[in-house]
C-alpha cells in the first residue's frame, strides 16, 4: 500500500512540487497559492531548504472552500450534482448544473431544530430524474452517430433500492424515455404490480430475473393479462418446464427472455456473475436445447429477449466491448434459428466514479457513459449489419450509475478522546509544571530527575525536546524522532513496573503537546511537518465517533471494502488538520470506516482530513454515493434501525413554500417539537427533557400507538385480559387486582402495570403538553420542496423485527417498578422518572441524540 509515503500534496492533485517549484515565479497567483498551501504537508518539498530561507517564512496563505473541494475531490466524484459554497458548506445541485442549490448544512440544522434527528437519510429524486436523461441522452447520440435503426429502452433494477419514493421518481422521470423496471424476486414483482398499475405506467418493459418457481410464473402472466409487458428471463434451464406449465395453465402467452452465461468474465470484486462458472445463465447447448424445445412447442415467436449480466461496477470500456461483441453474435444466431427476438438486454455494470480519479481503480471507472453508450450501440449494430438481421430495442438495467447519487447520508461525529478541552487544560499544566531551570547546567537537571525517578526524568526530556523546537525542518523531524523514543521508552518503564499510570499518561501528554508544538511551528513558517505528523501519516490518525452504524448504512463498506466519498458539510473553509478514522456505534470492532477514497486511484487512503471538534458544536460529515444497495442490505447490528429520511424534489406547488407537517403516526422515528419547558434548541444535549418530551408525544397520540404495536397490541378484549393477567401474574408486589399505583395514575403510566386497554391504547389517554407531530418549518428551498419525511425506526419497531413482545415489555418494566415503589426501595419520583425514560427510549430513535 502507499499508505504513509503519500503526501497529501498528491491528494490536491497537484503536481509533485519538485516540478512545480522551477516554475513557481511563472505560477498565477492562484496557483502559487496552491502549492504554497501544498507545501506543508509535502516532506518532499526541497529537501534543502529549511525555514530559515527567505521565502519559507512568508505568510500563509488563507485556505478556501476551493481547497477543501480539492483535497475532498468533490467534482471528481460529485458529477457536478455537489460542490462547496463560498462561506464552507456543501450545496447540493439536485437537477445538476445550473439548477437551484441546497445548502446541506443549513438544511440540516433546520431539520434538526425542529426536532428531526440526524443521522438524516437525504434522498434528492431529482438526481435520479438528471441521470436517467443522461443516460438516455448518451443513448440518443449514440444512436444518432452510428446511425442505429432501433432503440433504446433502459429499466431500472429494483433491487438497487426498493424505496417508494424512489421507484415512482424513476418511473415519473423516465416516462419519456420509456424507462421500465427490472425485477429479481417475487416480492419485487409484487411490488412493482403496483407501482406500474398505480403509476399508469403499465406499458413500460418489465424484465422478471431472479429464481423463479410456478408461482413466480403465473404472476408473471397475470402482469401480462393486466397490460404489461412482462417479460420472464429464463436464468436455469429447469424453468422454462415450468413456464411452459404455468401459460398452458392460465393460456396466456408468455414473453420469454434467456440469460446467457457469457464466457468473457469481469475482473472486479462482482465477477462471480459471469463467466462459465457463473451462477446464473444457460450456457452454449442449454439455449440450443431451450430454443428447440420452444420450436417443438411452436412457441419460437415468444422467445424475445436475450439477458446477460456480467457484474457491477466495470471500471475498463474493453470489458463492455468485448461482452457487446460475444452477446451481439449470440443475439444473432438466436434470430437466425427463427425466434422472435426484439430485446438485447444488457443487464447492469455501468459503473460509478466512486474516488473522482477517472481511472480503472475498483472505485472508480475509466470511461463516461458516452463512451458506454458508444460501445453497446456501435457492438450491436455492426453484427446486426454484418448479419443483416433488424436492430434490437437495447435495454440496460443501471442500477447503480443512476441512483447512488440521490441518497446522501448526514451523520455527526459524537467524540474523540484527543478533542477534550479539559484535557488540554491538564495538558498545558504538565508542560508548564516542568522546570528546566536556566541556572543549572541541563546534564545536571537530568542526572538529578533520573534519581529522582524514571517517570520525572522522561518528563524531564520531553521538556527539554519541547522547548528546543525550532523553525526549521531538520529541527522539526530530530524533535518529532527524540519525542517518539520517549515516549516508546515510558511505555517500556510501564511494562516492566518503573513507571505508574499516573507518570505514564503524564509522558503520554507530554508526548502529544511535543507534536502539537511542532504542528504550530510548522504551520507558522510554512515547513513541511515530519511524515508521521502530516494528516494523511496512519500513527497520527484519530479516532472520530461517528453517530451511524456501518452495518446499517454503508456495509459495503465494511462487507466488500467498498469506498464511498465523506466529506464534512461545513467549516470548508478552514483547512482540516486533524488525520482521522471513523468509529461506529456498534460494539463492534469492524463497525468503522479506515480506508478512504483515494482522488488518484489506485490504493483506499488510510485517513481522512477532518477538523478539530468545537465544545458545544455539532460537526457534520456526509457519506456520499449510498443511493444503491446500502440502504437494503443493512442490518440491524446493535438495533440500530433505518434512518429518518428526507425526501426533496423540484417545487410544484407555490415555488419555495416546503412547510411541510408530518402526521403523530409518522413521528416515532423523529424527536418532537420541544416543550415550552424543554430546551429551545434540540441540539442541547438534555436527555431527560427529550425524554420527557417524547413521552409526551406517545401519550398525545392514539394513532401512533396504533402504528407502533400493530403486531403486538393485543386486538380484542380477551386479549386484554390475558395481558392483564400475565403482568399481574409476573409482577412481584403487585397483587392481583390491586389498584394503579398513584404514581402512575398522574403520569399516564396506567397501561405499564394495569395492561388496560388494548396494548399501548391507555397511553394515549391522558395527552401531552407538547405537540404531538412533527412540524418542519416552511423551509425557503428555492425551486424545491420536501416531499415528505419517512421517519427511522423506533427502538419498539427494531425490538419487534426480533420477536421481541414490546406491550409485554413495558407491561412487565412497569410492574417491577410499581413493586419497587410499593416496597418502598424506590421513591415514586424516581418511579415516574424510570418509567418516563424507558417509554420514551422505547418511542425514540435507534441513534444518538
Ligand atoms: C441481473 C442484474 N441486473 C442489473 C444489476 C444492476 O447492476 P448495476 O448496479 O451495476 O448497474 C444487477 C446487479 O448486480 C443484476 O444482478
Amino acid at each position: 500500500m502507499e499508505v504513509c509515503s503519500l503526501p497529501l500534496l498528491q491528494q490536491l492533485s497537484l503536481k509533485n512540487t519538485r516540478e512545480l517549484e522551477p516554475a513557481c515565479s511563472d505560477l498565477s497567483d492562484g496557483e502559487e497559492q496552491q502549492v504554497l498551501k501544498a507545501r506543508r504537508y509535502s516532506g518532499i518539498y526541497s529537501p534543502g531548504k529549511t525555514a530559515t530561507e527567505p521565502e519559507a517564512a512568508a505568510p500563509l496563505p488563507r485556505w478556501s472552500p476551493a481547497d477543501s473541494s480539492t483535497l475532498y475531490n468533490v467534482p471528481g466524484w460529485g458529477d457536478k450534482f455537489f460542490k462547496a459554497s463560498d462561506d464552507g458548506h456543501i450545496l447540493v445541485a439536485p437537477q445538476g448544473e445550473g439548477g437551484p442549490t441546497l445548502d446541506l448544512y443549513a438544511l440540516t440544522e433546520q431539520l434538526t431544530v425542529a426536532g428531526l434527528r440526524a443521522p438524516l437519510l437525504f434522498r434528492f429524486l431529482p438526481i435520479v430524474g438528471h441521470r436517467i436523461a443522461k443516460l438516455n441522452a448518451a443513448f440518443s447520440a449514440a444512436i444518432e452517430r452510428f446511425e442505429y435503426q432501433g432503440t433504446y429502452n433502459g429499466v431500472f433494477p429494483v433491487k438497487a433500492n426498493h424505496d417508494k419514493s424512489l421507484i415512482d421518481a424513476v418511473l415519473e422521470y423516465g416516462t419519456p424515455h420509456q424507462f421500465g423496471l427490472e425485477v429479481g424476486s417475487k416480492a419485487e414483482l409484487v411490488m412493482v404490480m403496483a407501482r406500474l398499475a398505480g403509476t399508469g405506467r403499465r406499458g413500460v418493459n418489465l424484465v422478471c430475473n431472479g429464481f423463479k418457481d410456478a408461482e413466480y410464473m403465473e404472476l408473471v402472466l397475470h402482469c401480462r393479462e393486466l397490460g404489461m409487458n412482462a417479460m420472464v428471463v429464463m436464468e436455469q434451464y429447469s424453468e422454462l418446464d415450468l413456464l411452459l406449465s404455468a401459460a398452458r395453465r392460465l393460456g396466456v402467452r408468455p414473453s420469454i427472455g434467456i440469460r446467457a452465461k457469457l464466457t468473457t468474465r469481469h475482473a472486479g470484486h462482482w465477477g462471480s456473475t459471469s463467466g462459465d462458472k457463473a451462477k446464473f445463465g444457460l450456457r452454449a447447448r442449454e439455449i440450443v436445447g431451450a430454443v428447440n424445445t420452444l420450436a417443438e412447442e411452436g412457441m419460437l415467436d415468444c422467445l424475445n429477449l436475450l439477458h446477460f449480466h456480467v457484474g457491477s461496477q466495470i471500471t475498463n470500456i474493453r470489458m463492455v466491448k468485448e461482452v457487446m461483441r460475444e452477446a451481439s453474435f449470440l443475439y444473432a444466431e438466436l434470430v437466425q434459428m427463427g425466434a422472435t427476438m426484439r430485446f438485447i438486454d444488457c443487464g447492469g455494470g455501468l459503473a460509478v466514479d466512486y474516488d473522482g480519479s477517472f481511472t480503472d481503480s475498483h472505485a472508480s471507472m475509466s470511461y463516461t457513459l458516452q463512451h458506454y453508450a458508444n460501445d453497446v450501440v456501435s457492438a450491436v449494430q455492426e453484427v446486426c449489419i454484418q448479419r443483416s438481421i433488424p436492430p434490437p430495442t437495447i435495454i440496460t438495467e443501471s442500477g447503480r450509475a443512476l441512483a447512488s447519487h440521490a441518497s446522501v447520508l448526514v451523520f455527526d461525529v459524537l467524540n474523540t478522546p484527543e478533542c477534550l478541552h479539559e484535557k488540554r487544560v491538564e495538558q498545558e499544566e504538565v508542560v508548564e509544571s516542568i522546570e528546566i531551570r536556566d541556572d543549572k547546567p541541563l546534564t545536571k537537571q537530568l542526572r538529578a530527575a533520573a534519581r529522582s525517578g524514571k517517570g520525572k526524568f522522561l518528563l524531564m526530556t520531553f521538556k527539554e525536546v519541547y522547548d528546543n523546537i525550532t523553525a526549521d525542518a531538520f529541527a522539526l523531524r530530530e524533535a518529532y524522532n527524540d519525542a517518539s523514543y520517549f515516549k516508546d521508552e515510558g511505555v517500556r518503564a510501564f511494562k516492566l513496573g518503573v513507571l505508574s499510570l499516573e507518570e505514564r499518561a503524564q509522558v503520554d501528554m507530554m508526548f502529544d503537546a511535543a507534536c502539537e508544538r511542532i504542528r504550530e511551528v510548522a504551520r507558522e513558517a510554512d515547513l513541511p511537518l515530519p511524515d508521521a505528523l502530516r494528516p494523511d501519516a496512519v500513527p497520527h490518525t484519530k479516532m472520530y465517533h461517528v453517530n451511524l452504524s456501518v452495518f446499517r448504512s454503508a456495509v459495503d463498506s465494511w462487507a466488500i471494502q467498498q469506498l464511498f466519498p465523506i466529506v464534512p458539510i461545513h467549516r470548508l473553509e478552514e483547512e482540516p488538520t486533524v488525520a482521522a478514522t471513523l468509529a461506529d456505534l456498534t460494539c463492534d470492532s469492524d463497525g468503522k470506516v479506515d480506508r478512504f477514497i483515494n482522488p488518484r486511484g489506485g490504493d483506499p487512503l488510510p485517513a481522512l482530513p477532518l477538523h478539530p471538534l468545537r465544545n458545544g458544536e455539532k460537526y457534520y460529515l456526509a457519506l456520499f454515493l449510498t443511493g444503491v444497495y446500502q440502504e437494503v442490505m443493512g442490518s440491524i447490528h446493535n438495533m440500530f434501525g433505518s434512518l429518518n429520511t428526507v425526501v426533496v424534489r423540484e417545487a410544484r406547488g407555490q415555488a419555495g413554500d416546503a412547510a411541510l407537517v408530518v402526521e403523530p403516526a409518522a413521528v416515532q422515528g423523529c424527536e418532537p417539537a420541544p416543550c415550552a419547558d424543554a430546551p429551545a434548541h434540540p441540539m442541547a444535549d438534555d436527555a431527560s427533557s427529550a425524554s420527557s418530551a417524547s413521552l409526551a408525544a406517545l401519550e398525545g397520540g392514539m394513532e401512533a400507538d396504533s402504528a407502533f404495536t400493530a403486531t403486538h397490541a393485543p386486538a380484542d378484549g380477551a386479549a386484554a385480559a390475558a395481558a392483564t393477567a400475565a403482568v399481574h401474574d409476573g409482577a412481584p408486589g403487585v397483587p392481583d387486582g390491586a389498584e394503579t399505583p398513584a404514581f402512575m395514575q398522574d403520569s399516564g403510566h396506567e397501561s405499564f402495570a394495569s395492561g388496560s386497554g388494548s396494548g399501548f391504547a391507555a397511553f394515549g389517554a391522558s395527552g401531552g403538553g407538547c405537540a404531538a407531530g412533527l412540524v418542519l418549518p416552511s423551509l425557503q428551498l428555492s425551486g424545491y420542496e420536501l416531499q415528505e419525511v419517512v421517519p427511522g425506526e423506533t427502538v419498539g419497531q427494531v425490538l419487534s423485527r426480533a420477536n421481541h413482545d414490546v406491550g409485554e415489555m413495558l407491561r412487565t418494566v412497569g410492574a417491577a417498578t410499581a413493586a419497587a415503589v410499593a416496597s418502598g426501595e424506590m421513591p415514586p419520583e424516581l418511579g415516574q422518572r424510570l418509567l418516563s425514560a424507558y417509554t420514551a427510549r422505547m418511542r425514540g430513535y435507534t441513534y444518538m441524540l
